[in-house]
């Protein structure tokens, strides 16, 4: 039986991947490197480091100037999450997570972000989550599975044991290989879309969070 929920968080709990696009594009303009949406998508779940390389192609930066770079993604993305408050919480988000720790299942977030902390803290998510892995928790981001073992280790479960819900291809890829069970979540659209095909690998497709039970999930 399932034991643990592992949440991702920008683009789960909360639409933070828009704000990472947007400094992104910010640094792209600046730098004069081609960039858009569409690009961007390929960075969804995505860490900073390889969402730059991913960006600059083959340009010829430097490890200082690269570092410069990832620094400054960093400050707009910082600036722009300031004023983020439990109101950012996506809908059906609260009630599943209270649905879940009423039945005695462990959550964790999962998520490749440095700031992972201060974005759960700024939603007041904090008392919401049994542990966190972030940025600093593992060294191979997603589509490595360990970040995910890590989160269920903290919990103390058998991967076997954990859902992972995720936004992103590289993260449905990781939990995959980390041998959970997996929740992709992607907005609602016909025909054969690039955000459908993103999570096309889950058990599970799901629009979002809203009217989730774990009931219909079991
Ligand atoms: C992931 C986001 O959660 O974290 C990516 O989906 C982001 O867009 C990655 O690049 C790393 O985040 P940060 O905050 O450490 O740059
Ligand atoms: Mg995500």
């Amino acid at each position: 039986a399932i034991q643990g929920f592992i949440f991702d968080l920008d683009g789960v709990l909360t639409d933070t991947a828009e704000w990472h696009y947007r400094a992104w594009q910010r640094l792209a303009d600046e730098e004069g490197l081609p960039f858009n949406r569409e690009a961007n998508e390929a960075l969804r779940g995505v860490s900073r480091r390889e969402s730059l390389l991913h960006i600059i192609g083959d340009q010829p930066y430097s490890e200082a100037a690269l570092q410069t770079m990832m620094e400054r993604k960093n400050r707009y993305y910082v600036e722009s999450i300031q004023n983020l408050t439990p109101q950012d919480v996506l809908p059906g988000v609260i009630e599943l997570l209270d649905e879940l720790r009423q039945a005695g299942i462990k959550i964790a977030i999962g998520s490749a972000s440095k700031n992972a902390r201060t974005v759960i803290e700024k939603l007041g998510l904090a008392d919401r989550v049994d542990a966190i892995a972030d940025g600093y928790s593992v060294e191979r981001p997603k589509p490595a599975p360990d970040l995910f073992l890590y989160a269920a280790a903290q919990l103390g479960l058998d991967p076997s044991h954990c859902v992972v819900v995720e936004d992103a291809a590289a993260g449905i890829e990781a939990a995959i290989a980390a041998g959970m069970w997996t929740i992709g979540l992607a907005p609602a659209v016909s025909g054969a879309s690039p955000e459908e095909h993103r999570v096309g690998a889950a058990h599970i497709v799901l629009p979002n969070l809203m009217g989730v039970h774990l009931t219909d999930l079991q």
